[in-house]
């Protein structure tokens, strides 16, 4: 089963993954400062870390002043984001194919969601209890892979399709099969759109130049073209 592979990858990937974390350059220096660009004033407001991996984000957003609730499907994840936020935030197990039924009705002034969502095939169920724990006039940030850098990396022939997609990660210890799907464009936007929400920004950004020093043959590739695309959508 494709979830029991990812869930797989992910506690034999965490360890190392926390400790990279810090200057990663596709996170550090690329994801991360584009996508928390998106974010509104967040001193005082509750954020659900959706994905929240170890903790890295819900640590800057705590230290920005904000009240984290995070989950990983990852248990290995959620203890390494316990450990990281030392006694601050509230991290639980859960998968985001399935219903938040802990998280009350409106209860979040920001759902983050950071390079997560492409290992679920369908995104409807997600955006509804994402949509749900909202706040009305809350705003969802997601960053996701660039469906056209997904396209070309996996050699497509099928555009239209969400397409269960596989590789191989070596930059987190052992070389661990990472699988996923790939979407279109729209299969990025109407899950969304037709979920309670309207798109307010769409980022395809630019690695800051910090990049640089740490990876300079990809920091060239990013500034021709883009790998990741982040989207700031707003509760209906
Ligand atoms: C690339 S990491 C990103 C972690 C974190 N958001 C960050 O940017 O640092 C992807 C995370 O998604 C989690 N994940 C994958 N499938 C999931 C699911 N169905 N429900 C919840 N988390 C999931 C993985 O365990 C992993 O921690």
């Amino acid at each position: 089963m494709i979830k029991s592979k990812i869930i797989a990858a992910y506690e034999q990937m965490a360890d190392k993954y926390n400790e990279l974390i810090e200057h990663k350059p596709h996170n550090a220096y690329y994801d991360r400062p584009n996508t928390l660009a998106l974010l509104p004033d967040i001193a005082g407001k509750a954020i659900l870390d959706a994905a929240c991996g170890p903790g890295k984000y819900a640590e800057i957003l705590i230290a920005d002043g904000a009240e984290v609730t995070g989950f990983d499907i990852s248990p290995r994840m959620v203890e390494l984001a316990i450990s990281r936020n030392k006694g601050q935030g509230t991290f639980f197990v859960h998968d985001f194919s399935t219903p938040l039924h802990t998280l009350s009705d409106a209860s979040f002034d920001v759902v983050l969601c950071a390079l997560a969502l492409h290992y679920l095939a369908d995104w409807t169920l997600t955006m509804q209890e994402f949509n749900r724990v909202l706040k009305p006039g809350g705003c969802l940030v997601i960053s996701i892979e660039h469906p056209f850098f997904e396209y070309n990396f996996f050699e497509s022939k099928k555009y239209f399709e969400v397409e269960h997609v596989k590789c191989t990660w070596k930059g987190f210890g052992q070389p661990v099969e990472v699988n996923s799907f790939r979407r279109p464009l729209q299969e990025c936007i109407a899950p969304i759109t037709e979920n309670g929400f309207y798109i307010d920004k769409l980022v395809e950004p630019r690695p800051v130049p910090e990049f640089e020093k740490y990876d300079p043959r990809h920091y060239k590739e990013l500034n021709e073209f883009p790998s990741f695309m982040c989207i700031r959508a707003v509760k209906r």
